[in-house]
């Protein structure tokens, strides 16, 4: 039995399976299939400030390949969270990690306090939501802004801080310099990448919103060359995500570079998608003769 437990920036998880920010909730109908104990960790829907009821729908579209979506970061709000979702989560021998967007830099500072005290495990902070019009993506695509929200995210935090990049930019290598540079714990990659459907019959975008960002297997090998490029420049732990379905895509994306591997989209079309994945990883660890630990970053280059 291959070991499963990996380490990202401090926080020991006993295997490297997370779940993504935005596609599993705050755990509750996936805690109804199995015991979410079962998980490395579970990154919870993207928090704001206040509450947020998040686009008008239609807000999701198929694609050949995955989804397109425009939730909007519908959320209860921080306080809402911390009140009502951490007592459940914390029956779990998960480790949480809170996902968050602010629409200022103060924004951001202010939930890091708040969730810090309330005991989370680490936050992501969400520099590259898509489909907000304030704040998210701005910050995700200017190095600058990138590294003010860092900074300010890790003066208001006494747990890890790990700042997640959009795919949404011409060098990802350049951001995730700046943030590195402003302190940051770790990086967590990639977000959606911005994508537009169209109904030819109305003319109308399939999306209310007209764009929103695309997810699930489509983006995984922009995922796996993001995290090598992104390893390669840096010696931050990753959490590298993007259209992960099984234990083969997660060998790849550690072997690219990543620590630990998040697994998003897949879970909606199958509840269990988490458990598969490394399940698979286990089998393929097992056939190398390797800890999950030394798998990260083993690509050997041409
Ligand atoms: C419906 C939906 C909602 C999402 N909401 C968030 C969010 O609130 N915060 C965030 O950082 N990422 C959010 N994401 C992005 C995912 O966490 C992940 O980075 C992305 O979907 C790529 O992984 P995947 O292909 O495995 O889904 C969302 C993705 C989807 C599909």
């Amino acid at each position: 039995m291959p070991d499963l437990r990996v380490s990202l920036a401090g926080v020991e998880l006993k295997n490297p399976i997370v779940v993504a920010s935005g596609t599993y909730g705050f755990g509750h109908e996936y805690g109804e299939f199995y015991d979410l104990s079962e998980l490395g960790a579970i990154c919870v829907k993207g928090l704001t400030p206040v509450r947020r009821d998040g686009n008008p729908p239609p807000r999701i579209a198929e694609t050949p390949a995955g989804i397109l979506n425009s939730v909007g970061l519908q959320n209860p709000g921080v306080d809402a969270f911390i009140a009502e979702e951490m007592p459940f989560l914390r029956q779990y021998d998960v480790k949480i990690i809170a996902n968050i967007s602010g629409n200022t830099p103060e924004e951001y500072g202010v939930m890091c306090e708040k969730l810090s005290a309330a005991g989370v495990d680490m936050i992501e902070v969400n520099i590259s939501c898509p489909n907000v019009k304030a704040g998210g993506l701005a910050y995700g695509t200017r190095p600058e802004l990138a590294a003010e929200v860092t900074e300010i995210a890790k003066k208001h935090s006494t747990v890890p801080v790990m700042v997640k990049l959009s795919p949404n930019v011409t060098d990802i290598v350049q951001i995730a310099k700046a943030v590195e540079d402003a302190g940051a714990d770790a990086l967590s990659l990639i977000n959606t990448l911005l994508g537009m459907r169209i109904d030819i019959h109305s003319r109308r975008p399939i999306l209310k919103n007209n764009m929103g960002g695309l997810s699930g297997p489509a983006v995984f090998p922009v995922a796996v060359r993001m995290v090598y490029q992104v390893r390669q420049a840096t010696k931050l732990p990753i959490l590298g995500m993007g259209g992960v379905a099984k234990g083969s895509d997660a060998a790849e994306l550690m072997m690219a570079g990543a620590d630990a591997v998040a697994v998003g989209t897949a879970c909606f079309a199958d509840v269990f998608a988490p458990l598969r994945v490394r399940d698979g990883l286990r089998d393929y660890l097992e056939q190398e003769g390797l800890s999950a630990r030394a798998l990260t970053n083993t690509v050997q280059p041409w």
